[in-house]
């Protein structure tokens, strides 16, 4: 393929992949988004095997390569389940980090990569080398550490370490220095030594900087990893003078720095605040003193069958779904229910809070798959004020996302999230199997209150119950 045609090929994979961000950005759309996605894709990898930069002698080992890299990517896609998605995301931004290092490297060692560059143009050169491979290693050791958390395997509260910002303005002051090193150097013998020390810089910096983040920022860490993932893929671009890459890693950073602020705005946190780290776990924040925080009082405990009564005679019914409904995977019975409800003429409706679940869009992933109707789907914005018209609202395993403390207490570590209002319901009904805490570890005032009532057990069995009842 000449130079031409893959460039025109490359253009029309960026307008794919640009077509593809709309498309993904309403869920209606989102099926025409993947598919622009994985035409823009193959468009590009095609591109690039066959177009001028790949020799024939490359062609097996890139389609070696990617065999295997297909194989392992498919094993893992089917074996995952919903509830490990998030951690999976994690991995594969690590892969895309630990690339760009790598790829640093190479072009690092590779004399052809500098042959016939001017001083200036040798000096650009080093320097892309130089913060793609920076971004790279930050990104892959972040997301492992994201991984860990998220997996379960490191604990969730923050690493506190003392005088942990000093730590880190040291850690830049020696990037920096050992940047000056490395551009000075003549051969590559010399550079490699301040190359090699600034990546284990990194490395220990993007680990610093997971381990200091608290469970309840962790949302914020999925977009902003998702966002650094795509600068060190265009970090890739430039250092391989690649220009598809470097416009699909602009487009990826940026989404992801977008969908950071969204996240930041859904829990009312500054960025800078969740990058200072040590919020969101009891560990490190004040211990809860408020009247929210303490239990207060018995909970009211109700039937399967007694709760199916209370939906069949509402008029209006606001589901809201959490991480629960992913574990229990009780999303098809949650539909079921649904269907029978609106048959019976009953105003059904979900609520969905930017942060339930363990990824961006979780729940609405989990309702897509079970035809959910896309209409009947609301932003947490779009129908909070609608509550106290609500006779039922039914929480099926969330916790954190419906805690009232987090408006009415200002010393618990979720203080200011903006949550779903469903106490101003009628009745409100939580499905969980027993009285422990969500995400965030905080005990949640909303069991004891009056109107509410606890409906224990996992959530697929006891969706199932109701759903009998209601057929009966
Ligand atoms: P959580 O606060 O984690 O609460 C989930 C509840 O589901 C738990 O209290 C648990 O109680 C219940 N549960 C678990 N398995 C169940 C089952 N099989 N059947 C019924 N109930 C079950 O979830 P949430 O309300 O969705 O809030 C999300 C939290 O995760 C927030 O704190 C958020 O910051 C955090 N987070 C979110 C993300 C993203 S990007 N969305 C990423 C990382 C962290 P029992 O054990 O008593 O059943």
């Amino acid at each position: 393929m000449n130079s031409s045609l893959a460039t025109v090929a490359y253009i029309g994979a960026t307008i794919l992949f640009i077509l593809s961000l709309g498309g993904l950005s309403n869920q209606e759309t989102a099926r025409r988004g993947n598919l622009y996605g994985m035409i823009g894709m193959s468009l590009a990898v095609l591109a690039t095997i066959f177009g001028p930069q790949v020799t024939a002698e490359g062609i097996p080992m890139i389609v070696g390569a990617m065999l295997v890299g297909a194989i392992i990517g498919l094993y893992a896609a089917r074996k995952v389940q919903m509830t490990q998605m998030p951690e999976l995301v994690a991995l594969m931004h690590s892969m895309v980090g630990m690339a760009a290092a790598l790829v640093g490297y190479a072009t690092y060692v590779d004399p052809e990569a500098s042959k016939n560059l001017d001083s200036a143009a040798h000096a650009i050169h080093a320097g892309e080398i130089y913060i793609g491979i920076f971004i790279g290693a930050v990104t892959f050791s972040g997301s492992v550490a994201a991984f860990g958390k998220l997996s379960g395997r490191i604990g969730g509260s923050p690493l506190l370490l003392p005088a942990r910002h000093w730590l880190n303005l040291v850690g830049l002051i020696a990037v920096i220095y050992f940047g000056r090193e490395f551009m000075n150097a003549h051969t590559v013998q010399d550079g490699m030594v301040p190359l090699i020390i600034m990546t284990i810089i990194a490395l220990l910096f993007g680990i610093h900087m997971v381990m200091a983040i608290g469970g309840a920022d962790m949302p914020v860490v999925v977009s902003m990893l998702n966002s650094y993932s795509g600068w060190a893929a265009a970090a890739t671009g430039f250092m391989l003078s690649n220009d598809l890459l470097i416009v699909i890693g602009a487009l990826v950073g940026s989404s992801g720095a977008i969908l950071s602020y969204i996240m930041c705005n859904a829990m009312n946190r500054s960025f800078i605040s969740v990058i200072a780290g040590g919020f969101g776990t009891t560990a490190a924040a004040p211990k809860p003193t408020g009247e929210a925080a303490e239990p207060q009082g018995e909970v009211s405990p109700i039937l399967a069958a007694e709760t199916a009564e209370m939906l069949r005679d509402a008029k209006n019914v606001i589901v809201v779904p959490g991480y629960g409904m992913a574990v229990a995977q009780a999303q098809h019975t949650v539909f079921e229910i649904t269907k029978t409800l609106r048959e019976k003429g009953v105003n059904v409706r979900f609520g969905i809070h930017p942060v339930a679940g363990r990824m961006p869009g979780h729940m609405n992933v989990l309702l897509a798959e079970a035809k959910v109707p896309y209409d009947i789907v609301f932003e947490m914005d779009e129908l909070n004020d609608d509550f106290p018209d609500t006779d039922v609202a039914i929480v099926i395993g969330a916790n954190d996302i419906v805690n009232p403390a987090a408006q009415d207490d200002p010393t618990s570590p979720i203080a200011g999230m903006p949550v779903l209002e469903v106490w101003k319901a009628r009745t409100s009904i939580v499905m969980k199997r027993s009285m422990a805490s969500g995400y965030a570890g905080v005990d949640n005032p909303l069991f004891y209150k009056e109107n509410n009532r606890m409906l224990f057990g996992d959530a697929k069995k006891m969706l199932d119950e109701v759903l009998m009842a209601l057929k009966a």
